[in-house]
């Protein structure tokens, strides 16, 4: 079971960094995989804890993988990585394990705290096409532009059927980040 959420991080001198992640849930915890190089396995290894933003808000999801990195911070109760102003509810972890791996090294967490914002008001299958987007744009130098250009094409019919503007803004990032992709490659 993994859950898409996006991480909050701190480096040595406490300057903030959000990515979109999954959370791999295990009996104690949740697990961090950050593929090397990034940022996040960076400053995983020099301040062990993240905080776990539990967000449906497709801008930030389309926003970090596009290069739209300014998303409002709020301090943490008890992790020092803050957390997401808009997030919804979020968990505060603690590595208490690395297993290394040269490609993968991965973080076991245990949740020091957690705390609901704001209600959930239910599944938009235009968010959902963001965030499977959201995943394919961070592998296009990995996929073959045949599958990337069939699975956009389905999801494209979620955003024109069910997307409000938030879903369409963050639709269109993806969509330059694409065009802008293939026009270098
Ligand atoms: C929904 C979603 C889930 C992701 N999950 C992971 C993950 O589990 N591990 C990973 O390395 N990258 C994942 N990515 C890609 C990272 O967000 C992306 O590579 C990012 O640049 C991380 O690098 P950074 O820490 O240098 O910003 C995911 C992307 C999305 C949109």
């Amino acid at each position: 079971m993994i859950r898409e959420t996006i991480v909050t991080t701190i480096d040595a001198s406490g300057r903030a960094h959000l990515a979109p992640l999954g959370l791999i849930e295990e009996a104690e915890g949740w697990v961090l995989a950050p593929f090397r190089p990034s940022t996040t396995l960076d400053n995983l290894l020099s301040v062990p804890f993240a905080t776990a933003n539990y967000s449906d808000d497709p801008r930030i999801f389309a926003g970090l993988v596009t290069g739209r990195r300014d998303w409002p911070l709020i301090p943490a109760v008890k992790a020092p990585p803050p957390r997401l102003a808009a997030a919804l509810a979020h968990a505060e972890l603690a590595v208490v394990r690395v297993d290394e791996h040269p490609e993968r090294p991965r973080f076991h967490c245990k949740v020091l705290h957690m705390e609901s914002h704001a209600p959930f008001e239910g599944f938009n299958r235009a968010r959902n096409a963001v965030l499977e987007c959201a995943i394919l744009i961070t592998r296009l130098h990995m996929l073959p532009r045949e599958k990337v250009d069939h699975e956009i094409a389905y999801l494209a019919i979620a955003i024109e059927k069910t997307a409000g503007p938030a879903e369409r803004e963050a639709w269109s990032w993806l969509m330059q980040k694409r065009q802008s992709f293939y026009a270098e490659n």
